[in-house]
């Protein structure tokens, strides 16, 4: 956190250099290579080629005004300009101690908290939530987490399939060929059997599809009967939701599902065509993208020639009402891939509907989760693989392991272990590839205690709190006094610090570019620190005084900071593995 210190003394004498820089360009990263120092900046390189300056003379300017003595034993000018700076052992020490103390965990709240709508999960109603919900829900929850952490108000927004047009069907499927008992005993699965009889019996049969519309239309009008059905569906289906989120640790502040938004599209489709924004095309109303390239070819519609409205119209009223109700600074979606020409065309309309609104919308989009075959993740009869049977073969498998691993373990302790490890595994495989790329699903990858895995940092927690099963009460208290000279000596000592320092720069890097797979990277390499420097820095033994306190602090900060880390990836952790 030391960086955040040393890049605001360098915005000021770069304001003082320079007052029209645009400071937000200015940045102290870590440095790519520690052999040339722990933190960089390449800011002045830019700002001097703005303005036809030689970048190392800038940068001499700039040194000789900067006065970073505080964190810094040196600050050196590298290559085309770049500014290279070393901590000094005695901040070290200080931001450890302060830590240590309790004071932060190397997180500094954000300046500006902003406030941001997070937009995720979003199943539909009568279908079972299936692996392409997974990520959605895993991602959406760790960048809602990242941004709590920072200080931000968040508002989570479950923005579930709850209207359109399959509901005529369902309907007609309901009132025809419902299996109460079946219904009973497994709501989903009746409804989606229901569904896919009545969906092929449609495309067979254009008089029953004519039906089914009726039976929309008859829904759309607000027929008692009808409503009825569909409340019970959509109920039926939140009971699913809810054991799912349960046992992903997933909350919701609001689930306002599309048909929230029914009595205002109307409205949008009207002040759309008002505008002059939307026109009559063939029967239906559609948005033209003429002069943006990618959507000229696709243009949106907003209402059908059945004047129904659409996912687009729906999308665009929850903007216009989540910019009234919450005045959010921005708006994060996350949805597969397949959805990005939708939601370009979703930014594009919102901009010139609403062209004052200052809201940053983003597209979170990832891809596809693979079967070894490279195909789309499929169960063995080739049917999509169901959240809640993923889920339970998680907890078995890490049962096994965890069996084979600490058999003298409770059988309720293996099978809470197995819980977290299980569900941590799944969780951490989904988040650790860049989001954008597909990934192969592997339950031996994801369930090895080697490697970067949910087991192999879950297990580091436990070697860090396992030492303190060895420790006294005073010798636990004394690490929040630590004396504020000592030095750190031994190298992994060091390293391992300068780590812990980064923590909080990595999930604001999390925070800002929806990039969990930052954090993943990081913890990993925490552990890799705490392993080596438990391996060469006795802690227990051969050590004592404020050497032994410092390791133990070490050993403590490393473990909290694990921790914290996995909580922002929505993995708990346990004591004992
Ligand atoms: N229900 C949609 C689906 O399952 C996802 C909705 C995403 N959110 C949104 N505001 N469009 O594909």
């Amino acid at each position: 956190m030391l960086h955040i210190f040393i890049e605001q003394r360098l915005k000021q004498v770069i304001a003082e250099l320079l007052p029209d820089a645009n400071l937000e360009t200015v940045l102290v990263r870590p440095c790519p290579d520690a052999k040339f120092g722990d933190y960089q900046s390449n800011a002045l390189m830019a700002l001097a080629k703005e303005r036809k300056l030689n970048p190392r003379q800038l940068a001499t300017q700039v040194i000789g005004k900067l006065d970073v003595k505080p964190w810094c034993d040196s600050v050196e000018i590298a290559g085309a300009g770049f500014l290279n700076f070393r901590i000094s052992a005695v901040a070290l020490a200080r931001t450890i101690a302060e830590a240590a103390a309790g004071k932060h965990l190397f997180i500094q709240p954000a300046e500006k908290p902003r406030v941001a709508v997070v937009d995720f999960s979003s199943p539909n109603v009568a279908k079972p939530m299936h692996v392409g919900h997974i990520r959605s829900t895993i991602l959406g929850d760790s960048l809602a987490r990242a941004l709590r952490l920072l200080g931000h108000r968040v508002i989570t927004d479950n923005h579930i399939g709850d209207w359109g047009t399959q509901f005529g069907k369902l309907l007609l499927g309901w009132k025809q060929d419902l299996d109460r008992a079946a219904l009973e005993k497994d709501p989903i699965g009746e409804m989606e059997r229901m569904y896919k009889k009545i969906n092929a019996a449609c495309d067979a049969d254009a008089a029953l599809y004519e039906t089914a519309k009726q039976e929309l239309a008859k829904l759309q009008a607000g027929d008692p009967e009808n409503l009825a059905i569909w409340r019970q569906m959509i109920a039926l289906s939140q009971v699913q939701f809810d054991t799912i989120y349960q046992r992903l640790g997933v909350h919701f502040d609001q689930t306002l599902g599309e048909s929230f938004y029914n009595g205002q599209l109307k409205d949008v489709v009207r002040q759309f065509v008002e505008a002059g924004l939307a026109r009559p095309d063939e029967g239906a109303i559609r948005i033209f993208f003429d002069d943006v390239p990618e959507l000229k070819e696709h243009p949106a519609v907003i209402q059908k020639a059945d004047g129904a409205a659409t996912y687009t119209t729906t999308d665009l009223a929850t903007l216009a009402y989540r910019l009234e109700t919450w005045q959010p600074d921005e708006i994060i979606y996350v949805t597969d891939g397949r959805q990005q020409l939708h939601f370009k065309e979703i930014f594009t309309s919102f901009k010139r509907w609403k062209p004052a609104a200052k809201v940053k919308l983003a597209h979170v989009w990832f891809g596809s989760i693979l079967g070894d075959d490279g195909k789309p993740f499929k169960t063995r009869s080739g049917d999509t693989v169901k959240l809640a049977d993923l889920l339970d073969e998680a907890e078995e498998r890490a049962f096994k392991t965890v069996s084979d691993k600490n058999p003298g373990l409770s059988e309720a302790e293996r099978k809470e272990i197995a819980r977290i490890v299980g569900i941590g595994a799944v969780k951490y495989a989904d988040l650790l590839p860049n989001r954008q790329s597909d990934y192969v699903f592997s339950w031996d990858k994801m369930l090895a205690f080697n490697g970067n895995t949910a087991p192999y940092l879950l297990y580091a927690y436990t070697r860090t709190r396992g030492i303190f099963r060895k420790v006294t009460a005073a010798e636990i208290a004394s690490m929040a006094q630590l004396p504020d000279d000592f030095v750190l000596r031994a190298p992994e000592e060091i390293a391992l610090a300068k780590h812990l320092l980064n923590f909080g720069l990595v999930v604001q890097a999390v925070a800002d570019d929806c990039r969990p797979n930052y954090l993943c990277n990081y913890l990993y390499d925490l552990a890799g620190h705490f392993a080596r420097f438990y391996e060469n820095c006795p802690v227990l033994k051969e050590v004592e005084g404020t050497e032994r306190t410092v390791r133990l602090a070490l050993c403590d900060l490393a473990g909290r900071v694990l921790q914290q880390g996995l909580r922002v990836l929505g993995i708990e952790t346990t004591e004992h593995m």
